[in-house]
């Protein structure tokens, strides 16, 4: 694409140069545990309005080594780790079962700030899933039976021709089962940055390490 192709309201967006503001991340405020300092953030986002503030872009690493990435949303966060549905037979699903290394970012771009999670995911217990699935509102349960997610389907009539037939088995049931390729995995995480968005590019960035005994050590690296 030429340079002439790009739109004016595009062309002034990848010209606009930001300059993140008044706020910082010093150590002296920042948590010595990085979850309590997590949460502190995630509260401080969900407060300030941040739209979506536990959407989390997540990136694996397929069967042939190439990487993948997509939005999940978060659903839990506290010691055993970080939370999120989905179904297992998913690209996702299946590239976490063959390889479960990730790294994750959750983007809060309105307060100029990032969480980047590096670790393991693994699959949720059971019962945490039943839980979950045991919550959502009765359409999403059908829609989870109805789609094979991340399989080719030849219409959006044949989906929700899916529905449909799955609205039909259910009919008589108040409840609907959790389907056994539908369920959470949590990301145990091994690395954890605070960035921090500040003027002149001069950002704050806080690293925490878990180290052998499982404690956590904290580092600050430049922008
Ligand atoms: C804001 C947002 C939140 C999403 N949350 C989830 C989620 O929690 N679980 C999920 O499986 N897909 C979620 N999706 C859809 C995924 O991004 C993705 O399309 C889907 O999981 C299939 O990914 P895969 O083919 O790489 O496995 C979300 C998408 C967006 C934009």
């Amino acid at each position: 694409m030429s340079h002439d192709a790009v739109p004016d309201p595009l062309d002034s967006a990848l010209r606009t140069h930001t300059d993140y503001g008044s706020e910082a991340l010093e150590e002296s405020d920042a948590a010595a545990d990085p979850l309590e300092q997590f949460l502190a953030w995630m509260t401080e986002a969900a407060e300030r309005k941040v739209y979506e503030p536990n959407a989390m872009v997540l990136g694996t690493i397929d069967p042939d080594g190439a990487p993948s990435i997509r939005t999940v949303l978060l659903r839990g966060a506290d010691a055993r780790g970080f939370a999120f549905y989905t179904d297992y037979t998913s690209r996702k699903g299946r590239a976490l079962l063959a390889h479960p290394t990730v790294s994750a970012v959750i983007p809060w771009y309105s307060l100029h700030r990032q969480v980047i999670i590096a670790g393991e995911a693994r699959p949720v217990e059971q019962e945490d899933s039943d839980a979950y699935f045991s919550a959502r509102p009765r359409g999403a349960q059908i829609a989870a039976w109805s789609s094979d997610q991340s399989q080719p389907i030849a219409s959006r009539d044949a989906l929700e021709q899916k529905v449909r037939d799955t609205e039909e088995r259910f009919a008589e049931e108040e409840t609907v089962p959790r389907p056994e390729r539908w369920g959470g995995f949590r990301i145990v995480p091994h690395r954890i940055e605070f960035w921090q968005g500040r003027t002149s590019r001069l950002h704050d960035r806080l690293v925490y390490t878990r180290a052998e005994g499982g404690e956590w050590q904290r580092e600050r690296i430049q922008p």
